[in-house]
């Protein structure tokens, strides 16, 4: 959600710039702009559209321009034009600023400001920063109320200043025209990293734009801001408060963040899925020994051996993987368990008694919604555990403790392995509260051998690739689709709508194959595909009497079965199999071919699957 990235060093800046803000694109890709430095003067580029087409409108890169911004956009406040876009200069011409977040009092700050004589040019809250450090660079002591310490910077002053009257989330970097040789970055609720090489730093939202040029990077907390000079740099609190940081290794490496042979990062992402399994569980489950070793979290199974209830927070695709986590902590460790949109979560003033433990999961660790329900829960005492993917993100660092997914970045926007593995880990918490808690260590021990098996089981599945990809084809015109499970599969079924709404605007409607029948059989006409889900299980001749609830009023029928199974044959339009599996390990399995499927059918649209229309890979907004 927005991108930022701010370079200072010897080379020139333009080309590092636009380098960083293609790999940052899938934060957003509305608007784009970079700010460089030349001869103290700020010269601003800036446009709607993709980081193409503000390429298009740049002067060509000058050696003498070493220090610049630049910014890809999600849009909050303001439409997607070449005005909102970023960066944005204050009103003197000093500042600019680029920013991902929102700053809830902007529409205060912009009067007051107006009163005092500034004028605005865009409809975005982020030019009331420009234009407060600007009006505070200055006024700087001009008066009583603009006193700057003594031997303080200006500009580091002025922004201080500012951040203290701002209210909400930033991820800031900004220049001043008058520090050639410095900029600033500043972060509270968005991430922000500053990569540091030999004369060289790079400020990012993420490491995907800093690992070209250095893998040490120093990670910003909240309120904290970094002062960058080509002398080195400091860190302070916004409150001038110095902060002894340290270095740390970004943990991914270029290739992981790279194409190679495939045509889009979703389809790549698809593919690692048995890689990012067997990294996920390396280590973690040891099926010699019957056990399963959870390092982040050892400290807290004790505890949790004894816990009342589990409340399972999350958004999106992260979401549908702790509804899953609801059934396998049920039906597996016997813990009465709910899964919560953390937007609700937030919001509805949440019971958390003595023995409830909250399971936070993000792909990202920086979901807006998503760190704000762990606030909220551990302000109500509860111990908070996450789930998350990147290393050091804000959900990873608010949490009591965590078990981190280790899938590799995941670019796509589609969420993919990362579903697997947030599946995968609550598998292992699930398996290992039931050993702990006596409910059938034979269970447990059988859940760990076939576990073990669910990444060679997944390669088999993506063999079908082609297969599902003639069956996308055949039903590319069709605009409303379902998807129905049962039980476990009824979240894979939520997964598999959701994946195909994303990114092939194609309307499609997730439910539990039972509930069809109380309204959603109303939709079904001639041809209209209807995804089910029906594998190996207790409930396989329930889901074949829906199956011909379908048939019985033309729909078609997309059935995922488990492989050997010629009893589902003459009820399949269209038939897909996968591997065996213990039904609660099923979802693992059964959603690789609803990814497949939506991404040939956005592929067949046209779509740009990477980078689907008003979606952002990270949503550090409410
Ligand atoms: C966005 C993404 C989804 C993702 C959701 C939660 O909406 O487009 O793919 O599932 O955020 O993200 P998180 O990083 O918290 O898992």
């Amino acid at each position: 959600m927005c991108g930022i990235v701010a370079y200072l060093g010897q080379k020139t800046a333009q080309p590092i710039l636009i380098e960083g803000l293609k790999r940052l694109e899938y934060r957003g890709y509305d608007s784009a702009g970079v700010a460089l430095l030349s001869n103290g003067v700020i010269k601003i580029k800036k446009t709607s559209g993709r980081i193409a087409a503000l390429e298009a409108i740049l002067d060509k890169p000058q050696a003498n321009e070493t220090l610049g911004l630049g910014h890809t956009r999600w849009a909050t406040h303001g439409v997607p034009n070449q005005i909102n876009a970023h960066p944005h200069a204050d009103y003197t011409g000093k500042i600019a600023v680029v920013h991902n977040g929102i700053i809830e009092n902007y529409s205060t700050l912009k009067t007051w400001l107006q009163n005092e004589g500034v004028t605005f040019v865009s409809d975005t809250d982020t030019e009331v920063i420009a234009n407060l450090i600007g009006y505070f660079y200055e006024k700087c002591d001009a008066g009583e109320r603009t006193r700057k310490p003594q031997g303080q910077n200006r500009f580091e002053w002025a922004v201080q200043r500012a951040l203290q009257e701002v209210h909400g989330t930033y991820g800031l970097g900004i220049l001043c025209a008058d520090c050639p040789d410095m900029f600033i970055g500043a972060k509270k609720g968005s991430p922000l990293i500053l990569g540091v090489s030999e004369g060289e730093y790079i400020l990012a939202s993420d490491a995907a734009a800093i690992i070209e040029h250095t893998a040490k990077a120093l990670y910003l907390s909240d309120n904290e801001m970094v002062i960058v000079t080509a002398d080195g740099f400091h860190t302070k609190t916004i409150d001038n408060i110095a902060v002894t940081k340290s270095l740390e290794n970004i943990e991914f490496s270029l290739e992981q963040i790279e194409l190679g042979s495939f045509k889009h990062h979703m389809l790549k992402e698809i593919f690692e899925q048995p890689k990012a399994l067997t990294t996920c569980m390396g280590g973690r489950i040891d099926p010699q020994n019957d056990r399963i070793h959870l390092g982040g979290v050892n400290d807290y199974l004790r505890a949790m051996t004894h816990i009342k209830r589990l409340i399972i927070t999350a958004c999106g695709t992260a979401f549908h993987a702790g509804l899953v986590g609801e059934f396998l902590f049920e039906q597996m460790a016997r813990i009465i368990t709910e899964t919560e949109y953390a937007s609700e979560f937030r919001y509805r003033n949440p019971i958390i008694e003595d023995g409830t433990t909250v399971i936070a999961i993000s792909q990202s660790g920086e979901t807006a919604d998503t760190l704000a329900a762990v606030e909220q829960a551990k302000e109500r005492g509860a111990t908070v555990l996450g789930i998350v993917n990147v290393v050091g993100s804000s959900i990873a660092r608010a949490t009591d403790a965590g078990v981190y997914l280790h899938a590799g970045p995941e670019i796509g926007v589609a969420s993919t392995k990362a579903f697997t593995a947030q599946v995968a880990v609550l598998t292992m918490l699930a398996i290992e509260l039931s050993r702990r808690r006596l409910v059938s260590s034979d269970e447990a021990t059988r859940y760990i051998k076939e576990l073990a098996k669910i990444p060679d089981k997944i390669s088999q599945i993506l063999k079908q690739s082609e297969h599902i990809r003639t069956i996308a084809q055949a039903n590319i015109n069709q605009n409303n689709w379902l998807f129905l499970g049962r039980g476990i599969n009824y979240p894979v079924a939520l997964e598999g709508a959701l994946k195909l709404k994303e990114i092939s605007y194609i309307h499609a409607e997730g439910l539990p194959a039972a509930e069809m029948k109380h309204g959603p059989i109303a939709l079904i006409v001639d041809g209209m595909p209807a995804v089910f889900i029906a594998t190996n299980g207790p409930q396989y001749d329930k889901i074949i009497g829906n199956i011909c609830e379908v048939r019985a009023r033309k729909g078609k029928t997309i059935i995922v079965a488990t492989e050997g199974n010629d009893h589902i044959k003459p009820y399949a339009d269209y038939l897909i199999t996968v591997p065996d599996a213990p039904e609660l390990l099923q979802p693992m399995l059964t959603v690789i071919p609803l990814q497949l499927m939506a991404y040939h059918a956005a592929v067949l649209r046209g779509h740009d699957v990477d980078k689907p229309r008003n979606l952002a890979k990270s949503v550090t907004v409410e």
